[in-house]
């Protein structure tokens, strides 16, 4: 009976692991949005079937959203059973801000706030999950990033493109090699990833992009499932192939 907690579900990829979870009833889902004034018309329609399926507001780009999400989500735990702790922590919420911008003309307010909902939202979230004892002592942490945050990727594909979002990103995967070594000592099975989804049709991706929301969230939820306690740490494709730092 895992627990599922996503970010950003909305719409896009984050819609669309709730679209694919829902499917089995032994999933407690836990659907954070930014904004519960937001339209949620498409995540409520896959929800309101679900008695295991929850949406609550969660902005990660706000501190006292975050702690307020994890008192909402321990309330929630309580009431569904007690003992249920998260399972899957999957961190998909995120921006690309001035993605026109390069390392000449960067625009300092844009790229701190990449830093804030891409960085430190995902380090926060964890921290406050942690603090109320909600995350199972094996939890697997999606930490989504993108292949635009590999250095080696970055020096052989030019042009270098979103550098801000880039920037971020690097950010992200530095965040999750330190999650993966702080919180074994707390989480002894804990597995933290982070995972470039490919290039995927949302609002983000954009019409050009390869691949479907399905596609690429069918193939992650394969990965997640089947990650082993050595892959902690570990950087990976949406097809489950290892990628360079
Ligand atoms: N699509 C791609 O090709 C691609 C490639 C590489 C990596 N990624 C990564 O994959 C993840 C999902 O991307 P996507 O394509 O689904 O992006 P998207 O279409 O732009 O959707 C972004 C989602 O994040 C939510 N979000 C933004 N700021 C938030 C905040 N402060 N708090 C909570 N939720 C927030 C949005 O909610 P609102 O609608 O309320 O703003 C929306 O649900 C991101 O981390 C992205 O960087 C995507």
């Amino acid at each position: 009976m895992p627990v599922y907690c996503i970010t950003g579900t909305n719409r896009s990829i984050g819609l669309e692991f709730v679209r694919q979870l829902v499917q089995s009833s032994d999933n407690t889902i836990i659907a954070g949005v930014r904004s519960l004034d937001s339209d949620l018309g498409d995540l409520k329609s896959l929800t309101s079937a679900s008695p295991s399926a929850h949406i609550l507001q969660l902005d990660v780009g706000s501190s006292s959203s975050i702690q307020e999400f994890a008192k909402a989500a321990a309330g929630l735990l309580k009431e569904n059973g007690g003992d249920k702790k998260i399972d899957f922590l999957l961190n998909s919420a995120g921006v690309n801000i001035g993605s026109a911008q390069n390392s000449l003309n960067l625009v300092a307010e844009d790229v701190h706030s990449q830093i804030t909902i891409n960085v430190l939202g995902p380090a926060q979230l964890t921290a406050s999950l942690l603090e109320a004892k909600l995350l199972s002592s094996d939890v697997r942490i999606l930490n989504m990033t993108s292949g635009l945050a590999s250095s080696q990727l970055s020096t052989e594909n030019r042009p270098n493109k979103c550098t801000g979002y880039s920037i971020s990103k690097a950010g992200l995967n530095m965040l999750s090699i330190h999650q993966a070594d702080h919180l074994k000592a707390h989480l002894p099975g804990v597995v933290v990833v982070v995972m470039d989804p490919g290039w995927v049709k949302t609002r983000m991706g954009g019409n050009g992009a390869h691949l479907e929301p399905e596609e690429s969230v069918g193939s992650i939820v394969n990965v997640l499932q089947g990650l082993k306690t050595e892959d902690n740490g570990g950087f990976f494709h949406y097809t489950g192939k290892r990628l360079p730092w």
